[in-house]
């Protein structure tokens, strides 16, 4: 993910610079800063535009930094609310750059492993040509960067995966299940990680490796849709963990 770190290294920069020159008021956090955070935060929850900035509170998102302007454009530094939004468009403006069909390449500046996954899928070329199919804000939000839960997720599945439309109706409950298996899998290395403590090195050490990187590749995978690969991941995580020695293990 070269362009993940080239962003890391920039934010870090950054942030260095940024202590420079505000060491007069140092200690501050950086987003505090930034007025599209500050100034939205004010605004009243019951509003449209009050709930979207609520929700992105708390987001791993907010925790990384990654601000309004991130994703929506705009000056960040401005105070002024007219002077802050220039450039800043509509979602439903073709321009804008979370108009639906340019969502997935704004989030690939940073996410550029699960972009270019999506990009290879069937979907993306529908999206592409008719605006109709998933894209990241349908499973992820816009804001809180979670992931749907099995249920929700058989139901996006199912608006176009059904018999009445006769593309693949068994999709829905195939993708229900199969995310229902990463989320299993998932917890079985955390607590595999958590009862074996492997010396660096050891063989233990490296079978969990193995089994958190065929994880990670099965999260991947499922941009591209493709379920049976998913589960041959996930299939090859299990046979890792299988292979863990369980003597010296702490109770
Ligand atoms: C001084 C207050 C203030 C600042 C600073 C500010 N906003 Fe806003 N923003 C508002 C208000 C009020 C609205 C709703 C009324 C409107 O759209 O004119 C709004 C609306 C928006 C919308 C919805 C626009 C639409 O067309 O539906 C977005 C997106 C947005 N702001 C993003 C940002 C970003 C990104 C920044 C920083 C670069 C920012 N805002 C800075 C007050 C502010
Ligand atoms: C990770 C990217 C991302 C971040 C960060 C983000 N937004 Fe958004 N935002 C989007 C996307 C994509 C949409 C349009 C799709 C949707 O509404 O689900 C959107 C929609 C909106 C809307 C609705 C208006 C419209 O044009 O549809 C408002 C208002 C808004 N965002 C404000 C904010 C504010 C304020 C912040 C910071 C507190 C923020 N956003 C942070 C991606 C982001
Ligand atoms: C400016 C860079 C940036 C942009 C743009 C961005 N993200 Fe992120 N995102 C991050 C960072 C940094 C994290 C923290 C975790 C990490 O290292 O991946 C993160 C985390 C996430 C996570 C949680 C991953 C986890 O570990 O649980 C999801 C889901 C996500 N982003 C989705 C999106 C979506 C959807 C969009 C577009 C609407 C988007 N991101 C746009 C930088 C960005
Ligand atoms: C059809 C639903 C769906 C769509 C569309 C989708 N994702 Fe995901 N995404 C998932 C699922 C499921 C996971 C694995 C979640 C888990 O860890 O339980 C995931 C995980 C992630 C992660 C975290 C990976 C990790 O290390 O845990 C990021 C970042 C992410 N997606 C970004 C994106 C981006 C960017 C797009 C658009 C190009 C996108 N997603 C489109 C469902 C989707
Ligand atoms: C808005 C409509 C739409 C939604 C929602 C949708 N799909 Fe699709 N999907 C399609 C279309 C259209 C095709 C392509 C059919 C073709 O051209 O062969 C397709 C094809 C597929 C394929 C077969 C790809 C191949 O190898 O040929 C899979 C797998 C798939 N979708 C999974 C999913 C999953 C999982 C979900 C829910 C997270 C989902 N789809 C949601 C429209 C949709």
């Amino acid at each position: 993910m070269p362009k993940l770190k080239l962003t890391v290294i920039l934010l870090i920069l950054f942030s260095g610079l940024f202590i420079l020159s505000t060491a007069g008021h140092a200690g501050k956090d950086k987003t505090t800063e930034n007025t599209c955070v500050n100034c939205h935060s004010k605004l009243s929850s019951s509003s449209f535009v009050g709930v979207k900035s609520h929700n992105w509170k708390g987001s791993i998102h907010q925790k990384n930094g990654v601000t309004c302007d991130k994703c929506h454009g705009g000056n960040p530094a401005a105070a002024k609310m007219n002077t802050a939004h220039v450039g800043v468009l509509s979602s439903s403006n073709p321009r804008s750059s979370v108009y639906f069909k340019n969502i997935p390449s704004t989030c690939g500046k940073c996410h550029g492993a699960e972009y270019y996954k999506f990009t290879q899928s069937k979907h993306f070329k529908k999206l592409e040509t008719s605006g109709k199919g998933p894209d990241c804000v349908t499973c992820h939000g816009s804001m809180v960067t979670t992931v749907l839960n099995p249920e929700d997720m058989a139901n996006v599945c199912d608006r176009c995966h059904n018999d009445r439309m006769g593309i693949f109706p068994y999709i829905p409950q195939k993708a229900k299940a199969v995310l229902l298996l990463i989320r299993e899998s998932n917890a079985l290395l955390i607590a595999d990680q958590k009862l074996y403590h492997p010396e660096t090195g050891s063989l233990n050490a490296s079978y969990l490796q193995k089994a958190q990187s065929s994880l990670y590749s099965a999260k991947l995978e499922w941009h591209s849709f493709d379920l049976d690969v998913i589960i041959n991941r996930l299939e090859k995580m299990d046979n890792s963990l299988k292979k863990l020695s369980r003597k010296n293990t702490r109770p």
